[in-house]
This record gives C-alpha cells, structure tokens and sequence, in this order.
C-alpha cells in the first residue's frame, strides 16, 4: 500500500458513476487515482477511458489504477451495492481522510461507517444517466454520459469536505440537501418505485404506473409514508406527479438487470424502503408483493439463460 496526501482522491469502482467522476476530476487538475479489482486495474491502468458526453466534451482519460485504497486518502465509493462488501473491507484498512458514498439506496452508508469509527463518512447523491462499456476490451473502456443533468447532492454538513470541494472544480452540479436522511430520501422516495414498477411490469415508467393503479397507489402509500416517517414528508399523490413527470419510456437499471437474470440493486432499493418500513411499524403489502414478484422474474430469466 502506499501513502498519499490527503489532497488526492481514490475513487473506489471505476464504472459509470466512479469513471466519470474520476475523470472530470482529473481533467480539473485533481490528483485522482481509481480503485479496483485486479482485471479492471489493469485494464484502466493500461487503456484509461474513454469518456463522452453530450453536455461536457469527449476526452481521453489516462487514469492510474490501483487495487488497494491509498493510505490517507479522501476517498469517493462508487461501486453498486453487489461491490459494497468488497468496498468496505478495501476503505477500512487505509485510514481515509473522508469518504462520501454515492451508492444508491441508505444501508451502504452505516456499513461502511460501522467499518470506520471517527472518519467522516458521508452519504450522496447523484443523478444523470451515465453507463460504461467495454471493460476487458482491446481498447479503453467507454464511459458515456447522456443529457444535461449531471448533479451530486450532499448533506449541508458535508459541503466544506476535501471531496465536495474538487467536485466543484468539474462541470458537476455540486448542491447541498439538508440532512443525510434528507439527502438520500428524496431521491429514494422516487427511485424506488420507478425501480420497483418498472421491474414488475418490464416497460418504461408511464405503462408501469397504469398496468394495476390500486397496487401502484398503495405502493406509493407506503413509500410516502415510510418516508414521511424518516423526516421527509411527503404523500403517495406528491410521488406520482413526480414519476408523471418523467418521460413515459423512462426505465430503470434495477429494470436492466432483473431483465439480465440478476437482482442487482433489488435489495438497496426497495428492500431498504421494506425495512425502514417494518422499523415505523408501517404496513407494507405492496413492497412485499413486488419484491417477491421481481426476485422472482429474476430468477426465473435467470434460469431461463441457463438453460
Ligand atoms: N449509472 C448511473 O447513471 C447512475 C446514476 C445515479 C446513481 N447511480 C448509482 O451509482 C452506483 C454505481 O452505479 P454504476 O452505474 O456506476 O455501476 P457500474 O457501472 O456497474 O460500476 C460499478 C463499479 O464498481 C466496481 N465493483 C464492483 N464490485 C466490486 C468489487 N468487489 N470491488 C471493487 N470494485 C467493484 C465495478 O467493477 P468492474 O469495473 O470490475 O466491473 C465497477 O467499476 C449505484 O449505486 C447506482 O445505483 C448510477
């Protein structure tokens, strides 16, 4: 392992969300390294990445690689939730100056703060559609990012950290939130159900909030509640003007991997909102209904590959 200052940045999964990130903060003079497993270090190591954008420009980026988190170092965890235990177990040993988490979901959040009593950890978010590509290819792998929104919430407590401060170098809408809670529940008051009905019915968001209006009325019921119940008040009719808002063919990357034979992030999702709800005692039969259903279809086009 080696040492670093506290003025450079390890992002820790260089996918969509760490490659990009790690690479707006290159291109703005940050010292950034990526954090990764063996083959993907390599791979970025000797290729970088590519990265394109409809909003920001198209560059190269010659990111360096490394497979352990660099001692001291502020650090940005970026890997999905399926990541999140290596993720831990790679950040708990370094002794990081801070980290801030982008994960999607709430748990993410007290596991790697468990796993680092007296450092600053501090959960996000971020929204804009990003995807990357051809790791393990002959060639860089592509980072691409499409549309205008790309923005990082963090907590108003957050806004003077080393991280929040380099992001506000790149061309990252860079917002303060309210509280942490605050922060991850305003966004998981939507994303959930968009994952949710999106996954159930395998169509964009506008067709999934019609194809069974008690069920999504309930759901929505139950998040608007379990949500009022962390400290962001809000009503099922307030979520669905906000998921009629969204263009109608909107799906979701829960939607993506269920459709691929893998529950991906089912569990950070909505399985977080089913457990903050069980914690208020709020009855949640629609949650428990669909968690079911798309465990389900997972499997079974999980087989259905195998076979
Ligand atoms: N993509 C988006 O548009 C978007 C938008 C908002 C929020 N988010 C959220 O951001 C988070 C990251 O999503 P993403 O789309 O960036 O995912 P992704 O493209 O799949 O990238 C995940 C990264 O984590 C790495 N990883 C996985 N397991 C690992 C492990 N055991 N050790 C080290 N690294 C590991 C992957 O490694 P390899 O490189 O080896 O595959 C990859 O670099 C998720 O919580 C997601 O919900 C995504």
């Amino acid at each position: 392992m080696w040492d670093m200052t506290e003025s450079r940045t390890a992002v820790v999964g260089p996918g969509a969300i760490g490659g990009l990130v790690a690479a707006m903060l290159q291109r703005a003079g940050h010292d950034v390294v990526v954090v990764a497993r063996a083959g993907t270090a390599r791979h970025v190591t000797e290729h970088g990445l590519d990265v394109t954008t409809d909003e920001f420009g198209s560059w190269h980026a010659p990111l360096t690689a490394v497979t352990e988190v660099p001692r001291g170092a502020r650090v940005v965890v970026a890997v999905k939730a399926e990541g999140l235990a290596d993720a831990v177990r790679l950040v708990e040993h370094a002794e990081p100056a801070e980290v801030v988490a982008l994960l999607n979901g709430l748990d993410h959040v007290d596991a790697l703060r468990a796993a680092l009593p007296g450092v600053r950890v501090v959960g996000a978010t971020i929204a804009g559609e990003t995807l990357r590509t051809g790791a393990g290819g002959p060639g860089p792998a592509l980072v691409r990012h499409r549309g205008t929104l790309l923005r990082v919430v963090v907590p108003d407590d957050a806004a003077d950290l080393g991280v929040v401060t380099a992001l506000r170098d790149t061309p990252i809408e860079v917002l303060t939130g309210g509280t942490e809670a605050e922060v991850l529940w305003k966004k998981l008051r939507f994303l959930a159900p968009l994952a949710l009905l999106t996954s159930t019915w395998g169509s964009g968001i506008g067709e999934a909030l019609t194809r069974d209006d008690g069920l999504t009325a309930g759901l929505l019921a139950e998040i608007a509640a379990t949500a009022t119940a962390e400290g962001v008040p809000t009503t099922g009719e307030e979520l669905r003007g906000i998921l009629d808002g969204f263009p109608a063919t909107m799906r979701s990357s829960l939607q993506a991997d269920v459709e691929a034979g893998h529950v991906g992030e089912l569990d950070a999702i909505g399985g977080a909102v089913r457990r903050r709800a069980a914690d208020h005692r709020i009855a949640a039969p629609m949650l428990d209904d669909l968690l079911g259903r798309i465990a389900h279809r997972a499997a079974e086009i999980g087989a259905g590959a195998q076979a």
